[in-house]
């Protein structure tokens, strides 16, 4: 009994690491690094947010970004940048900051031609990141 029960929780742990339906729905990593150069090349273009991104380098934000996405939608990516709320310590990010930041991604998304559906998965995968940051 126990036996089994162990190999369904192991049956199921490898089908959940094996859905890669998102990261595929997304034109793998090329197309997920064509929507990361395109959301940070608006970023700096944002009337709210679009200052805390002058000096970014954008190569090496939509690298990073690439990989966090590519690991979140099942990719066979390994995100190895720092965690979430070093990589934001002193920005004091509040709500309306992931709110403004949404939007731009959607912009960028929209443009790339990901569904609407897409879209709105990736950002329920992102949207418990946002925790680890507010207030930092
Ligand atoms: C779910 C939401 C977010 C995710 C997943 C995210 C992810 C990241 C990642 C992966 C980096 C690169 C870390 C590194 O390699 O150093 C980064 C840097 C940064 N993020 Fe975020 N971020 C989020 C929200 C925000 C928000 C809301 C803002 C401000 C409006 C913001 C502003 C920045 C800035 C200014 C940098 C530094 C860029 C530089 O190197 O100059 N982030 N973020």
């Amino acid at each position: 009994m126990r036996l089994l029960l162990i190999s369904l929780l192991l049956a199921l742990s490898t089908t959940a690491r094996a859905d890669d339906t998102l990261y595929r729905a997304w034109g793998e990593k090329p197309g997920i690094r064509a929507v990361m150069d395109d959301f940070v090349a608006r970023l700096p273009q944002h009337e709210r947010i679009g200052r805390r991104f002058k000096m970014t380098d954008p190569q090496h934000l939509a690298s990073q970004l690439t990989e966090q996405l590519c690991e979140l939608a099942g990719g066979p990516c390994k995100y190895e940048g720092p965690d979430m709320a070093s990589a934001h310590e002193g920005m004091e990010l509040q709500k309306a900051d992931f709110n403004a930041l949404v939007e731009v991604l959607q912009a960028a998304m929209q443009a790339r031609g990901i569904a609407f559906a897409d879209q709105n998965r990736m950002l329920a995968k992102l949207a418990p990141l946002h925790r680890e940051m507010l207030g930092r």
